[in-house]
């Protein structure tokens, strides 16, 4: 089965002891591509330095709601020189976080907006985070009118993923989709077509089943393969196959 993960943290602390054996592990159980999601402006270098090491890892660059109030005058500039990176693909991960509120919710707002436009800007796609704020999301993206782009690790309703479709954004589903008590998102996946569809382990949290509560990796992805392939009666392999393709075709990557 081949599998790309398409969204990963594997510059944290997390992999300090072994970052280079669970990359080597993930491309020797299947999964040919990881694309590293970016948090904040010191983060990139340390996402480029690994992308630049493996030919098959990407990063975005961009910075995540709960670190918002780091946005200075010069952070869209930096942004935009790190677009000219070869192996940066993707601007985010962004988005709203109402949940945590590690930033206040008005600073959150007009962060997010200014790396939407900056996405259209450079035609870039946007990598989504979002958690209790999917009117607001959607508000904001409906504006732009943001065509190009990734709801990553899904937790939403149906009404918002429709929303997203409409706008012709990709939804990501992670290990939360193998979880007893997500009924309601299997439901969802259900009617979200495949060709809008990507895979994803935000490692190194939210490890699937049946490795929940341990450490998340790149191979784990799997996991969430073979539950998407059970709700929509297909193959692991299959879906292995429409999400690489997505995914690819999503990040401009071969
Ligand atoms: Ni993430």
């Amino acid at each position: 089965m081949k599998l790309i993960d398409s969204h990963s943290h594997l510059i944290l602390e997390a992999f300090d002891n072994d970052r280079e054996e669970v990359i080597e592990q993930a491309f020797s159980c299947g999964v040919t591509h990881i694309v590293q999601s970016c948090d904040n402006l010191q983060e990139i270098e340390r996402n480029l330095i690994l992308a630049n090491k493996y030919k098959n890892i990407w990063s975005s660059v961009g910075i995540h709601p709960h670190e918002a109030k780091t946005w200075t005058n010069e952070s869209k500039d930096t942004i935009l020189n790190y677009t000219k990176e070869e192996k940066v693909i993707a601007i985010g991960e962004t988005g709203l976080d109402f949940f945590y509120n590690y930033s206040p919710q008005d600073v959150q707002i007009a962060v997010f907006h200014e790396q939407i436009k900056i996405a259209k800007e450079v035609s870039l796609p946007l990598i989504i985070h979002c958690r209790d704020a999917f009117k607001e999301t959607i508000e904001l993206l409906k504006i732009e009118k943001l065509e190009k782009g990734v709801f990553h690790c899904y937790t939403g309703d149906m009404e918002t993923a429709k929303e997203a479709l409409k706008l012709g954004l990709y939804i990501s589903w992670s290990g939360i989709l193998t979880f007893k008590n997500a009924n309601d998102l299997r439901l969802i996946a259900k009617e979200i077509p495949l060709e809008k569809t990507l895979i994803e382990t935000d490692c190194p949290f939210l490890t699937p089943l049946p490795y929940r509560g341990k450490r998340n990796e790149p191979k784990y992805v799997q996991y969430v393969a073979q539950e998407l392939a059970k709700i929509h009666n297909v193959t692991p392999e299959e879906i292995g196959e429409i999400t690489s393709n997505n995914t690819k075709k999503l990040f401009g990557i071969t």
